[in-house]
């Protein structure tokens, strides 16, 4: 039996979906414990590509339980079109779907209030998934919010939503005239949370039985750690903890039961929304990363900023999060270059959570390799350069690689 997480080190889209997809192999459970439809984690499989949202990256694969925990918001509405997607494709989700009844529930009016947050920040804007996130956290703080198991009682939750949409209006945080259009999305928000109810359940008890028969358990986190609302680059970040000391509250463990944390880094950095990024590139390498890593957001399809790697955010993840281990994604991008370069730490020794947007990034550079590695299988088999690359980044991190992703693919990853 072990416990394995599997977290994001960078600003989320580092190529986690692939890495759990990967690692589900050897595990009987995947559970997320944070965030929501915020999320858009890309599996490719053969030709086929499938973004998940809410659902963890296990459900691919036929006999593998997945539970959607406590410390997650859920969107009844996006859920179901996941849902729907997949059943579509013929993928088996009875039995396999958990949901954690106190989770908290994202309506139409926090994607509302999202919104229009946003649009009134004017340049000081987030850049947020308007997914209802941070909305639906603040409720959850505040003692308001709606629970799953509170979608138990349609009559109860129409009441209460209808008494929210009222004070929202009279807070002047919706205008009267979004309300027609609120109350179509109501109906579908009713609809959905209908279809999903028979998934709400005590996953407490659950990921404890599953403890106690000694399952392989992986929990997939969301977004980054430089995303996280106490240790990320605040306030340009996401609502909650997106670190592994999360993990224990939102899935309701103890944190000696977590066996192994792995950190996932791409093999350069990206960013999407505002805030500061030390290594942006705003140069024909950044134009080169964006395009050859077809950097577009899997969520909202915008095209995410693109520097290089830096080691001095990567040392901090390492500590924030106790990585046992690091997945390099992405290495295959970098095969053109005749130069690569990573950031070894910040001259004015800067503070990533503290003063991110004074930091003055020190580079050193390395030799490309020149040539494809998408069909490396084997550590040894990496040409030289690559292999320096990889030795620098460990050596920076001062933690050592379990896995390289060359590739999109499924089979695209080296074991060390
Ligand atoms: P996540 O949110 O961390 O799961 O990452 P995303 O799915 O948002 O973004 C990662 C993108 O990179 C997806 O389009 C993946 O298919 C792709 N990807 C993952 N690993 C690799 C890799 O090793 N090489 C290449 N070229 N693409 C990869
Ligand atoms: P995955 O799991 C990348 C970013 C948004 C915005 C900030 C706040 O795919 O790695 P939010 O909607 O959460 O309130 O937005 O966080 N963001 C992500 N960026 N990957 C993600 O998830 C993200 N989830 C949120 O772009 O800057
Ligand atoms: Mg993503």
């Amino acid at each position: 039996m072990s416990i394995l997480a599997v977290l994001g080190g960078q600003w989320g889209d580092e190529g986690k979906g692939k890495v759990v997809d990967a690692l589900c192999e050897c595990s009987e459970v995947v559970a997320r414990f944070q965030g929501g439809a915020n999320a858009g984690h890309t599996i490719l499989i053969g030709e086929e590509e499938t973004i998940l949202h809410q659902l963890p990256s296990g459900i691919l694969r036929e006999n593998i339980d997945c539970i959607l925990g406590t410390g997650m918001v859920i969107d009844p509405i996006s859920l179901m079109q996941e849902i729907n997607n997949l059943t579509k494709h013929e993928i088996e989700i009875n039995g396999r779907i958990h949901i954690s009844l106190l989770a908290h529930v994202v309506t139409p009016i926090h994607k509302t209030l999202d919104a229009s947050r946003e649009a009134s920040l004017g340049s000081m804007a987030i850049g947020t998934t308007k997914r209802g996130i941070g909305p639906c956290y603040s409720d959850k703080i505040s003692r308001t919010g709606i629970r799953m198991i509170d979608l138990r009682d349609l009559s109860l939750l129409k009441s209460r939503l209808e008494d929210k949409l009222r004070q929202s209006i009279l807070q002047g945080f919706i205008l009267e005239t979004e309300k027609n259009d609120l109350f179509k999305e109501f109906d579908d928000f009713y609809k959905a949370s209908e279809k999903i109810s028979p998934f709400i359940e005590d996953t407490i008890s659950l990921v404890h039985q599953y403890i106690d028969e000694g399952k392989n358990i992986l929990i997939e986190g969301a977004q980054g750690t430089l995303l996280d609302i106490d240790y990320g680059s605040y306030p340009y970040v996401t609502s909650s903890n997106t670190v592994s000391g999360n993990i224990c509250t939102g899935l309701g463990i103890g944190p000696k039961s977590v066996d192994n944390i792995i950190g996932v880094f791409k093999a350069y950095t990206t960013r999407v929304g505002a805030g500061s990024f030390p290594t942006e590139l705003d140069s024909s390498e950044g134009d080169y990363l964006q395009r050859r890593g077809n950097e577009f957001g899997a969520t909202t399809h915008r095209k995410r900023r693109c520097g290089w790697f830096d080691a001095a955010l990567g040392k901090y993840a390492v500590k924030i999060n106790g990585f046992t281990s690091i997945a390099i994604t992405k290495l295959d991008v970098l095969d053109a270059l005749e130069e690569i370069k990573i950031c070894t730490h910040y001259e004015n020794g800067a503070y990533p959570s503290i003063n991110l947007n004074e930091a003055v990034p020190h580079y050193i550079t390395l030799p490309g390799w020149s040539r494809s590695i998408g069909n490396v299988r084997e550590f040894d088999n990496l040409p030289p350069q690559a292999k320096e690359y990889l030795k620098t980044v460990e050596g920076l991190l001062e933690t050592p690689i379990s896995h390289i992703s060359v590739g999109k693919e499924r089979h695209q990853i080296i074991e060390i």
